[in-house]
């Protein structure tokens, strides 16, 4: 960075430690229409009540509670059809509960779902509605978005989706050579890709169409090894991208132009490409034709976008029939979402769970653990979604936030990340929440006892987590194995499990379409909750523009057509080395 542009930062810091002083006296008092600062006066009232609570009465011993109250499962768990979502594994009793939804009414969290749900713009920094919603509903549905009733236009393009995807499953939309597509790869990053790359891998057992494969990464080994595997007169390559910008996607698209072109030729292009996009002015350069362009519109955001066209490969692989229920499910959430009373409200409950873990008990991260291997991209679809959305620093008003944001999301299918960094989640400093979620059942009939092992264990981890393993326990058993006592006590403290951690564990019957789309849809207004109540805007994402743009200020110093010197030493002295060692 630049002398000049540091003092400018320096500058908006100092700006900042102002408006926050300012913000902490109370002076900024909350803005009511559609504006408002973080955590009102009533929302921080509520929230003070809640850590003082905690601070006065200590943190509840979650075994205890249970042997308390033999109802508390009963009490803390939330059923919805086939899905059920247990919280009564975290640390909260029913006045935590009814503060926690008083938080909820006070942030204004029905009417800020109420104004989504309708189409106002509440994306402030874009101005823009905020309709994924609008993309799974039903098609007699009125939703109207500056003056225009979308559910039609929806519907129209998941229609010519559905053509399309059954000529390509079918044959009869093949290559330029007559043959049939056997392969298709989704070249996009972030919300392109982490959607449909997640949900094509989870729906695995209701592929009945092509291969699909997803290039993501500028790395040009990641488009390298995928074509490699295939035969360009069999390949689709569906370029998805909202803006048909992005650097990534552009430059993998144009790869991929290059070996269908070397392979096949010009005239090949219009046969092996399709294009997804909002800026269906910027698709031209592919040449294609009409019926292989599906657009969709700036109210939907990159990481909400797995419902729109950018769900095509999905559709290709699955069928159009499929990915209708896939839509249903997630519709079924977002009719709970909109009537249930709030503390029945799955997600405002799941939000405000999270919120009593980053806000009150100020714990910094959550895992998400599912014991499904076939959401194994689950995790990083869910970083995305939450990070992208709630890793905010300023209000929605752009006051410097004075309460912590969206918490670090991660995680990796179990029973695998057991054998990694369970280690930390069971004996680490930092209580990390777990999200567990499991299917009932498998797909695979015939391995019915393997999949009541994964069940054993996914509800052995939270049980584990939350009862732990005291000194006295564990002396206890090492001295009935005839442990020297001397060994018992240089040994014992480090098998000492401190339990009373916290989980919130998922159940469902099995991981269908419409349990998918349901439990995507959880998650999606999981995030918004959470966001109406830190007092942010989920919907922009600023934050990864830098970033990008000191990336193509890079490009000609690493090409040596630039010195480097609007650059720092580090950068300059790595730039140096890297073209040392090209050299
Ligand atoms: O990383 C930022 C981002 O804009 C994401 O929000 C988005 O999903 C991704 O890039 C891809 O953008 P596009 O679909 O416009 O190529």
């Amino acid at each position: 960075m630049s002398a000049r542009s540091c003092a400018a930062n320096c500058a908006i810091q100092r700006r900042s430690k102002r408006l926050h002083r300012l913000d902490l006296t109370g002076t900024n008092a909350h803005r009511w229409g559609h504006r408002r600062i973080a955590l009102t006066p009533s929302t921080r009232s509520l929230i003070d009540q809640l850590k003082s609570r905690r601070a006065v009465h200590g943190v509840i011993d979650l075994p205890d509670a249970f042997a308390q109250d033999p109802e508390r499962f009963e009490r803390f768990h939330i059923a919805d059809d086939d899905l059920t979502m247990d919280y009564s594994k975290c640390a909260v009793d029913a006045e935590t509960i009814d503060l926690l939804v008083s938080v909820a009414r006070s942030a204004k969290v029905e009417e800020r779902r109420d104004a989504m749900l309708s189409g106002t713009a509440i994306n402030t920094t874009e101005d823009r509605a905020v309709l994924h919603t609008a993309l799974r509903a039903p098609s007699d549905a009125t939703i109207v978005s500056a003056g225009t009733n979308v559910v039609p236009l929806v519907h129209e393009v998941l229609e010519a989706m559905a053509t399309f995807a059954q000529g390509v499953r079918e044959g009869t939309i093949c290559g330029s050579t007559g043959q049939p597509i056997t392969d298709v790869v989704n070249i996009g990053i972030g919300g392109s890709d982490l959607g449909p790359a997640m949900a094509t891998q989870a729906m695995a057992p209701y592929h009945d169409g092509p291969r699909i494969h997803f290039v993501s990464n500028v790395d040009g080994a990641h488009i390298a090894d995928t074509l490699a595997r295939l035969a360009p007169e069999t390949t689709l390559i569906i370029v998805a991208s909202k803006t048909f910008t992005t650097i990534e996607t552009m430059t993998n698209a144009r790869t991929a132009r290059r070996w269908i072109v070397a392979a096949l030729g010009e005239e090949a292009v219009g046969a092996h490409f399709a294009a997804v996009s909002t800026a269906l002015d910027k698709v031209g350069e592919f040449g294609l034709g009409e019926e292989r362009v599906f657009g969709f519109w700036d109210w939907v955001g990159g990481r909400y976008s797995i419902w729109s066209a950018i769900g095509l490969p999905l559709m290709i692989a699955i069928g159009p029939e499929q990915f209708k229920s896939f839509l249903a499910g997630a519709h079924a959430m977002d009719r709970h979402f909109a009537a249930a009373p709030l503390e029945r409200n799955m997600p405002v409950v799941l939000g405000l769970i999270g919120i009593w873990h980053r806000v009150v008990c100020e714990y910094p991260s959550r895992a998400i653990i599912p014991y499904d291997q076939r959401l194994a991209r689950f995790p990083a679809y869910l970083q995305q979604l939450d990070m992208e959305s709630n890793g905010k620093r300023v209000t929605i008003d752009g006051e410097p936030l004075d309460t912590p944001s969206g918490p670090i999301v991660w995680g990796e299918p179990g029973t695998n990340g057991q054998h990694a960094f369970f280690q930390l989640l069971h004996q680490g400093t930092d209580i990390v929440p777990v999200e567990f979620m499991i299917a009932a059942r498998g797909h695979e009939p015939e391995l019915s006892d393997q999949h009541l092992l994964l069940v054993a264990n996914c509800l052995a981890q939270s049980e584990a987590l939350m009862c732990g393993r005291s000194f006295a326990e564990t002396s206890n058993q090492m001295a009935m194995k005839k442990t020297p006592a001397e060994a018992i006590e240089t040994l014992a403290p480090h098998r000492v499990f401190p339990g009373n951690r916290p989980s919130v564990t998922l159940i469902y019957d099995q991981l269908t379409p419409f349990a998918l789309g349901r439990l995507i849809a959880l998650y999606e207004h999981r995030v918004f909750v959470e966001a109406q109540i830190f007092g942010i805007n989920a919907f922009d994402q600023w934050g990864v523009e830098l970033g990008k743009e000191m990336a193509t200020q890079l490009l000609p110093v690493l090409r040596g057509d630039s010195d480097g010197t609007a650059h720092d030493g580090s950068t300059r002295g790595l730039a140096a080395r890297i073209s040392t060692l090209r050299s």
